[in-house]
């Protein structure tokens, strides 16, 4: 079986400690953290920009040092001129809503040629289609399991048989492209998500919001190797 990866967000981290919170979440087990970037216009919220992600990169190391991927979702519009600057903010992942880009295949390849991974992020109704042209180029496909904007909602349902078509895409190129899923992912519902063909977590009101964050990443794993 794959190598699954937690990636808490830290959209419900406590944003007055959050260099503390990203340490504390990695040595709690998270593998990569998730960066929930909003501009209330793709969006009807607000996060945060480049420089939050320059300011906690330093912070997103494991207990010995060891440098834990960022991994940025863009709810942004227009995309390509944030996704150059969270490269060079230390991005190692960052992944766009293709319905929020005027070129997709453009502005994967403008990730790309800052060295940093490229993904798209589909909503729970967008179609699929169009990775039939770009799914080469891509190193993470993520699938939203709730509309964006907001930590803290319900698992959208038909979510599953969207992975398991994307696990299916994926298998048939051959390629190594992560399968992430977010939003309303919890202990409870995190082994039918992995059984549907996701291999990446999105979590951030299931951990943040708790008192024990290596409990929950604890539990969650545990779940995912029932
Ligand atoms: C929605 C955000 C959330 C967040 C996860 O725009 O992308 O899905 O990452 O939030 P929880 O895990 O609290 O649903
Ligand atoms: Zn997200």
């Amino acid at each position: 079986n794959p190598t699954y990866r937690i990636a808490p967000s830290i959209l419900s981290a406590d944003f007055a400690r959050l260099g503390e919170e990203v340490r504390t979440v990695i040595a709690s087990g998270a593998d990569w953290i998730h960066f929930d970037v909003m501009d209330n216009h793709y969006v009807p919220n607000l996060t945060f920009g480049p420089m939050i992600c320059q300011a906690v990169k330093p912070h997103a190391v494991t207990p010995d040092g060891k440098p834990v991927p960022i991994d940025v979702h863009l709810m942004v519009q227009p995309v390509d001129e944030l996704a150059s600057a969270f490269a060079k903010a230390g991005a190692d992942y960052i992944s766009f809503h293709p319905d929020a880009s005027a070129h997709v295949h453009r502005s994967i390849q403008n990730i790309k040629s800052h060295g940093v991974k490229a993904g798209l992020t589909f909503n729970p109704a967008t179609p699929l289609d169009m990775l039939d042209w770009v799914i080469e180029d891509l190193d993470l496909i993520l699938l939203m399991s709730v509309n964006p904007g907001f930590g803290g909602q319900s698992f959208i349902d038909s979510t599953l048989r969207k992975i398991e078509a994307v696990r299916k895409r994926i298998d048939a190129c051959g390629k190594d492209i992560r399968l992430e899923v977010d939003g309303g992912i919890k202990e409870s519902n995190i082994r039918a998500v992995a059984n549907a063909g996701a291999d990446t977590f999105v979590a951030g009101s299931a951990i943040f919001g708790k008192p024990d964050y290596k409990a929950v990443i604890d539990q969650m794993r545990a779940n995912l190797a029932a």
